[in-house]
């Protein structure tokens, strides 16, 4: 078993470079299933769930090579299956773009229930509703979820709740489908349009990605022999912000849209954080004294998203007086909360709220990643407590950082990959 030691406190200063988006990444992979033909992607994450990714697509009989440490070739030429083997799907939360992907490319698919971070219920009875309203029938049995269709037909689908997965798996599903299929109420977020953007790089006719209607004109075919560029992960970019405020440090963060952070840049700037958009891909971050108190409700893009709510947390449980953060996406997003109060923070959740008294500091302790973005909330929590704090359930944290304990060493903390 692996575990994060971390020394601290340490103010966090330096340039940190982001990578491309986890689930922007793992929905073009998918995604490429569309192209019969090879295409290259650059960008791409080197973490677990990319990896887990590209497994259960070999399964499928894509060919995938490592061109560099964040390029792949992907050949879709020769597709031999259309059950994405059940052990792997389970263990990863995006195999639903699996379901669109194939549905639409070969007119089946068999995916088992998809797994992922445990924040609570996590149903998908919008992605079934989008396929069933262009034409497939669905079943789900024995945790397997089965789709089968003779032809998709285009349509006009009302999603009932702003959905990323949803909006992106109707997308895959109509690219090829006959006519026209629009998406009202769609989600906005980056890699929405990120995956839009790649499909129609490949010959796809989709607009409006990034508002709340897109549009799916259907095509006979995309055509690959085309290279697509990931977008800069926005998750990532923003724990480097908040582990700058966290830490009274002053962050340079690399290679990330500055526009896909608005909404974090006004919450920081409220609590007295300073923020400089450099150029457009480069944002410098820094506090000088104790963050004031806030109140943050998560909310789809582009409102504060739910993916940095943890990472905000430890910055609230820090800051000068009382804090509230309502949680609108997940049901179990306060798990971390319990971690953080072995560290001396001083929080109550309660459902989907959660009060933080600010505390003047946290203490080391032995703590647990139970989900992705606590893992991460939890390492900039140990770089700023007094103290030795080790992180333990790394496989998380491994899922969507890459290469986290490094680009924390850069900045100054003295964190090391432990084996025990
Ligand atoms: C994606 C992200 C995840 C992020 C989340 C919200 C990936 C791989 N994961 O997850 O990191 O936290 O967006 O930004 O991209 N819902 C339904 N029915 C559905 C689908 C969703 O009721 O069919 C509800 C969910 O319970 C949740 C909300 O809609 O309350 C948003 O979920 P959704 O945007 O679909 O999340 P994911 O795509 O699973």
């Amino acid at each position: 078993m692996e575990k994060l030691v971390i020394n601290g406190p340490t103010r966090l200063c330096g340039d940190v470079d982001i990578t491309g988006a986890k689930n922007a990444a793992v929905a073009i992979i998918p995604a490429t299933l569309l192209i019969d033909g090879i295409c290259t992607l650059e960008n791409v994450p080197n973490i677990s769930d990319v990896k887990m990714c590209c497994s259960i697509m070999q399964k499928l009989g894509v060919k995938i090579d490592w061109l560099s440490n964040h390029s792949i070739r992907v050949d879709t030429r020769n597709i031999s299956s259309t059950i994405a083997p059940y052990d792997m799907t389970s263990k990863f939360r995006a195999s639903y773009y699996l379901l669109g992907a194939l549905l639409s490319r070969c007119g089946k698919a068999e995916v088992g229930l998809p797994g992922g971070c445990n924040l609570g219920a996590r149903p998908i009875d919008q992605h079934i509703k989008g396929f069933e309203a262009l034409g497939a029938s669905v079943t789900v049995a024995q945790g397997k979820i089965s789709a089968k269709a003779n032809c998709l037909i285009g349509t006009s689908i009302y999603l009932d709740t702003v959905s990323v997965g949803a909006t992106i798996n109707v997308m895959l599903a109509s690219v090829l489908a006959d006519g026209t299929t629009t998406i009202d109420n769609a989600a906005k977020e980056p890699h929405v349009v990120d995956v839009a953007n790649f499909l129609n790089t490949m010959g796809a006719d989709i607009r409006g990605a990034g508002t709340d209607i897109i549009k799916i004109n259907g095509v006979k075919a995309l055509h690959g022999n085309a290279t697509y560029s990931v977008v800069p992960d926005q998750i990532e970019a923003g724990t480097f912000m908040l582990a700058a405020v966290a830490s009274k440090g002053d962050i340079t963060i690399k290679n990330c849209i500055t526009k896909h952070l608005e909404c974090v840049t006004a919450k920081l700037l409220e609590i007295g954080a300073h923020v400089e958009d450099i150029d457009g891909d480069t944002l410098r971050v820094w506090a000088s004294k104790r963050p004031n108190k806030a109140t943050i409700k998560t909310a789809p893009y582009p409102g504060f998203p739910t993916d940095l709510q943890p990472q905000m947390g430890v910055v609230l449980a820090i800051a000068n007086g009382t804090s509230i953060i309502n949680e609108s996406i997940w049901d179990s997003r306060f798990q971390y909360t319990a971690e953080l109060n072995k560290m001396g923070a001083n929080i109550t959740a309660s459902g989907k709220s959660a009060v933080f008294q600010g505390v003047n500091e946290l203490s080391a302790a032995p703590v647990y990643s139970t989900d992705l973005r606590a893992g991460a909330a939890l390492i900039i929590a140990g770089t700023i407590a007094k103290g030795k704090t080790e992180v333990y359930n790394l496989e998380h944290i491994d899922r969507g950082y890459e290469h986290i304990e490094d680009k924390f060493r850069n900045l100054g903390a003295k964190i090391e990959r432990v084996s025990e």
